[in-house]
């Protein structure tokens, strides 16, 4: 198992080899637009989490172990120190603040964190659509998790970067073009202020996968010709309405099925196949046109107003075509497969076949230890963060929602739709104000009437 490493280097000897006085430390410290969020690497990290749904649970109790490297239970790399080890980080990383929309998801989060000893205090816990300013406005938090429903990203990351804190950014960040530019330019204030911003999208901090693409960016395919991804599975969790429930209340707790909160099935879910294919390609695409609809999940009062497949074809400007399949549907056949044919080889991304084969009779699988990319975006994080050499993922995480928004505006509209259309189109889905009332659904989209603007 690899050990997270820390820098030898600590701020006090730093000062004293350097040679550089407290005062002079102070100066650089409050000038403006320089590291305002830099831990020196034996600092604590403190955690804000927002959004203590499932994901944002399992992030920050990655981000817990990823001072120690134990990985947690529950998550197939369960290890006998599994609970020490959430001690053991507790004296690194610790979880100060929490904050969600409903009290019930935050308690259970809350519990979750309890049960590996990691205590977030009763008057740190936060609920409501302004708990993210409330976890925002602790001093000593220096990271956050943002891991509510893609919606909120781009608010909450503007909030969290003004703030001064470094973030984690689950995946997509934004479901609209307004939230994408919104992202990119926190990722620009971030740089100024020299704060990190990762995000998860985890295949690129798979090692068996960064192997793949440094292959294949290597030339051992040959020049790539085109890439096919296919994320092709059954229907997702559905939590039934209750009795008293408002608009907002529904579909905030289904929000997968509406397209202002996840940004569509193709946005919420199939980038990661997207973002490998921008990976791969070393660039965003330059149109795309595609199809989709409803075949199955049609109920509006259960499904809101999201697709269940979509199918799409993007244009790179090295002249590759990326050919995508997306698809919720029970009964059907199940793979997740993401290949790039090259030139002189065909590489597959899928999880137990990570590598290629050649025409020549050369293949190449990758048979190290795999490691848990989502334990590995908090070691690196946490490492940049303490060692105050930021990483900034915000365009790369932008440019992959946008390229997934492209997608899915093509097939809604049924029209061809290029990456400057995508950037600067219209579209914004923020509400005027947030609150527990009615919120109109707007209609499934029908190719043809619908209008991308
Ligand atoms: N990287 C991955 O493999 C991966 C896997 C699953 C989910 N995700 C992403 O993580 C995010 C969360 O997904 P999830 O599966 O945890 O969903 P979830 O529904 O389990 O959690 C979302 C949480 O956010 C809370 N919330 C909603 N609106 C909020 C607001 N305005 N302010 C504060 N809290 C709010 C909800 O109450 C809920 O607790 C999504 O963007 C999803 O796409 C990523």
């Amino acid at each position: 198992m690899k050990k997270f490493i820390q820098n030898p280097v600590t701020r006090r000897n730093f000062i004293k080899k350097s040679g550089l006085s407290i005062a002079t430390t102070t100066l650089v410290i409050n000038a403006p637009f320089i590291i305002t969020s830099h831990a020196a690497p034996d600092d604590p990290i403190k955690i804000g989490l927002i959004g203590c749904g499932g994901r944002g649970t399992g992030a920050a109790l990655d981000a817990v172990n990823a001072a120690t490297n134990v990985i947690y239970p529950d998550s197939g790399y369960h290890t006998e120190d599994a609970k020490e080890g959430a001690k053991v980080g507790a004296k690194n990383v610790q979880i100060v603040a929490m904050g969600d929309a409903f009290e019930d998801r935050l308690m259970a989060s809350r519990q979750q964190l309890q049960n590996v000893g990691m205590e977030v205090s009763r008057e740190n816990c936060f609920v409501g659509f302004d708990a993210y300013k409330k976890v925002l406005s602790i001093p000593e938090i220096n990271y956050v998790i943002l891991a509510t429903p893609p919606h909120f990203r781009p608010q909450h990351l503007r909030a969290a970067v003004e703030a001064g804190k470094n973030a984690f950014i689950e995946k997509p960040v934004a479901v609209d073009a307004a939230g994408v530019r919104s992202v990119i330019e926190s990722g620009e204030l971030a740089k100024q202020k020299g704060l990190t911003i990762g995000a998860g999208t985890q295949r690129r901090r798979d090692n068996a996968m960064r192997e793949l693409v440094q292959r294949i960016h290597n030339g051992e395919i040959g020049d790539i010709r085109s890439g096919v991804a296919r994320w092709l599975l059954g229907e997702l969790w559905y939590i039934a309405p209750q009795e008293g429930w408002s608009d907002m209340e529904k579909q905030l707790r289904n929000w997968e099925y509406f397209n202002w909160l996840s940004g569509d099935i193709i946005v919420e879910q199939f980038i990661h196949s997207i973002d490998l294919m921008n990976w791969v390609m070393q660039s965003t695409p330059t149109k795309a046109v595609g199809i989709g609809g409803r075949e199955v999940r049609t109920d509006p009062v259960l499904f809101g107003n999201v697709f269940d497949h979509f199918a799409v074809q993007y244009e790179y400007p090295n002249d590759a075509t990326v050919f995508c399949l997306d698809r919720q549907t029970n009964g059907c056949a199940n793979f997740i497969d993401d290949e790039i044919i090259g030139a002189n080889g065909r590489a597959s991304f899928a999880y137990i076949k990570t590598g290629y084969k050649n025409k020549d009779g050369k293949s190449w699988r990758f048979r190290g230890e795999r490691n848990n990319p989502y334990q590995e975006e908090h070691n690196e994080l946490i490492q940049a963060i303490r060692n105050g050499t930021p990483i900034n993922e915000a365009k790369q995480a932008a440019e992959s929602t946008l390229t997934a928004i492209m997608g899915r505006e093509a097939a809604y509209s049924g029209q061809e739709i290029t990456w400057e259309a995508a950037m600067h189109a219209k579209q914004d889905f923020t509400l005027p104000k947030y609150e527990f009332g009615s919120v109109p659904v707007a209609p499934v989209p029908v190719p043809g009437k619908y209008k991308f603007e």
